[in-house]
């Protein structure tokens, strides 16, 4: 299974269900995670991989990270529903293990091609993974967090993942780090549809 031939986001969905490009995932997976994308969403916020409850619910960010996602979402005024939600790997690695670079590389075109189906004018890369994926190999989320960058043409803001967050607890920084840039994602969303009217 290729992405080649874009369509619409649930016919590229009904593709990536169908990869078998890693053969250790496709034995150890439950099913595939492509991601969720409500009609007309301008933002795409993209994790690392599924995990245990994404991997048997088929839906990104169920778990404990997605609930403490949708929680922070909803004060910043951006509720769930009105944001697209993938990972870099649509599939769960096994024991939650860190994404291997050649399952990054094989997944890639998956992405590349939900962002070209999408067109979201702001992209939110939550955690290592994801900050690597759109700004290289040397990406690190404390350097590239609290400003927005630019990814082919459109709005970046890399955070912590909300598992970070979790990890560190309610005083901890990756949390504050989050609510902030979270935050600032709404505020760009809104200065960027006022440049566009
Ligand atoms: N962590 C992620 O990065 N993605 C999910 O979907 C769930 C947990």
């Amino acid at each position: 299974m290729t992405p080649d031939a874009a369509g619409s986001w649930d016919e590229l969905a009904a593709r990536v269900r169908m990869c078998t490009a890693c053969p250790e995932l496709t034995v150890t997976r439950t099913q595939v995670v492509p991601g969720v994308a409500p009609p007309g969403v301008e933002v795409l916020i993209v994790g690392e991989a599924p995990g245990a409850r994404e991997d048997e619910a088929g839906v990104p960010f169920v778990g404990r990270a997605g609930q403490l996602l949708d929680s922070l979402l909803e004060e910043v005024g951006l509720p769930r529903d009105r944001v697209a939600v993938t990972n870099v790997l649509k599939c769960r690695p096994p024991s939650n293990r860190k994404p291997r670079r050649l399952e990054v590389e094989r997944c890639r075109p998956w992405l590349r091609a939900q962002i070209a189906v999408l067109d979201p004018v702001l992209i939110l890369a939550l955690g290592g993974t994801a900050a690597e994926w759109f700004a290289g190999a040397s990406a690190r989320v404390a350097m590239l967090r609290a400003q927005p960058l630019d990814y082919e043409g459109r709005a970046l803001i890399v955070s912590y993942h909300p598992s970070a967050a979790i990890r560190f607890g309610p005083r901890g920084m990756p949390l504050a780090a989050l609510r902030e840039d979270l935050a600032r994602a709404a505020e760009l969303l809104e200065s960027l549809r006022r440049g566009a009217r």
